[in-house]
């Protein structure tokens, strides 16, 4: 996607990836961005001031008391007429001073005073990382509603391995380019379901399967960054919630579907992601089983069917299912669109699919058959909102 015209203003911060900020430049202005740039003392003695004016063809600013900032309050201007602010390598100190609203130099003025949104790749050692004190302030910049770009994980400057390194130019830019795309579902309400069930055994034994959860975080997550309001119930997984999301834990198929008549009403779309246990034991023993015999039988009795049950409402919201499959997947996805009534399903294999960061998924519908190809779940998930928030059905 180009940038053309935008107007983003990139901040450099001291850590030895402030040369990639270079490169990074080379590119938003390749996109066709208007950078501005604005460095902090420190990175000006990791990257210099000339280079980045030739990158972005414009001035570069570094001090609060600069004589060509013609007013006294020049340095809250050079933030005003900016779309994004972008802070890229932002080290464990630029970003202590930003959780706590410090503003002792001209970059973190302009990140105060601005009216834009703020987006920031952090950069440094892994134990700076990982410290306690820069996991709050992470956690702070994220709940103040900044974009975390990264960081990734690698070797380091310093020759050590781990968390830390700043995400690549080309990727950092890539969520440049998605933060600037429209919001395709903003004012939507989106339910999403996903993870396994837990289906009680005995006190302490459960029958579930083997879903990480990740595909319905990552859809979840897509959702969101498409501008809805978005509730993800969840089956039990160790993920961590995506930002802005509303999460409703669930352990049982029964659980869930309680959790989804709740909202189902109100969702403008639905999409059922969870590997929902089809059955549960009859009579789960209220104490646990002992060993006995060699042998030991379960009766089950089926679950209630979660998504058929919201595609069946007088007025049900656009209705998404997943077919996980182990053969046959366009015949077996054709089936349950049928046989669920729905207007789309997602179809993948699912030993290419369980527990993995990537996936190839098909789409189903009315119209045929339409390949996303493969890809990490979340460009997987993006593509797959894209496409729903296209067959929506105009707004009331
Ligand atoms: N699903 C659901 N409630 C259930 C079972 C499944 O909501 N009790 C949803 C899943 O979230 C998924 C879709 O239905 O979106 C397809 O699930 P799947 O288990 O593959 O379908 P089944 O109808 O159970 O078919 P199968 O015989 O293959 O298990």
């Amino acid at each position: 996607m180009a940038l053309t015209g935008r107007r983003i203003l990139l901040g450099i911060t001291g850590g030895i990836a402030a040369y990639k900020a270079a490169e990074l430049t080379r590119l938003l202005v390749k996109a066709g961005a208007e950078v501005r740039v604005a460095m902090t003392e420190a990175a000006s003695r990791f990257v210099g001031a000339a280079t980045m004016q030739a990158l972005s063809g414009q001035p570069v600013w570094t001090d609060l008391w600069d004589d060509r900032v013609k007013d006294a309050m020049g340095h809250i201007e050079l933030s005003r007429d900016r779309e994004l602010i972008l802070i890229a390598p932002a080290s464990a100190d630029f970003m202590a001073k930003l959780a706590h609203g410090l503003a002792d130099d001209l970059l973190s003025t302009l990140c105060i005073a601005r009216r834009c949104p703020l987006m920031v790749a952090p950069a440094m050692n892994v134990e700076m990382w990982q410290n306690a004190a820069t996991t709050r302030n992470v956690e702070t910049l994220r709940a103040d509603g900044v974009h975390v770009v990264g960081p990734a994980s690698g070797g380091q400057a310093c020759g050590e391995m781990g968390m830390g390194r700043m995400t690549e130019p080309a990727d950092i830019l890539a969520d440049v380019q998605f933060f600037f795309q429209p919001k395709a579902l903003a004012g939507r309400r989106v339910l999403v379901t996903a993870g396994p069930t837990e289906e009680p055994v005995d006190p302490v034994r459960v029958l579930t399967n083997t879903s990480s959860g990740k595909m319905g975080y990552a859809v979840a997550r897509a959702a969101r960054e498409a501008g809805a309001e978005v509730t993800l119930i969840s089956g039990p997984v160790a993920l961590p919630t995506p930002v802005g999301v509303t999460r409703v834990d669930v352990r049982t198929a029964r659980d869930m579907f309680e959790a989804v008549k709740r909202d189902a009403q109100h969702a403008d779309i639905f999409i059922s992601v969870a590997a929902v246990a089809d059955y549960r034991v009859k009579n789960p023993a209220a104490q646990k089983i002992k060993k006995a015999n060699g042998h030991l039988s379960l009766e089950l009795e089926e679950n209630p069917d979660i998504l058929a049950w919201v595609a069946a409402l007088p007025k049900p919201p656009f209705c998404v299912g997943f077919a996980a499959e182990s053969e046959n997947l366009a015949q077996n996805a054709r089936a349950k669109l049928a046989k669920k009534k729905l207007p789309m399903i997602v179809g993948n294999l699912a030993q290419e699919a369980l527990g993995r960061d990537d996936s190839a998924i098909t789409l189903y519908d009315a119209q045929g058959e339409h390949p996303l190809g493969r890809g990490s779940k979340l460009e997987l998930a993006r593509k797959l909102v894209e496409q729903v928030a296209g067959r929506l059905p105009p707004r009331k």
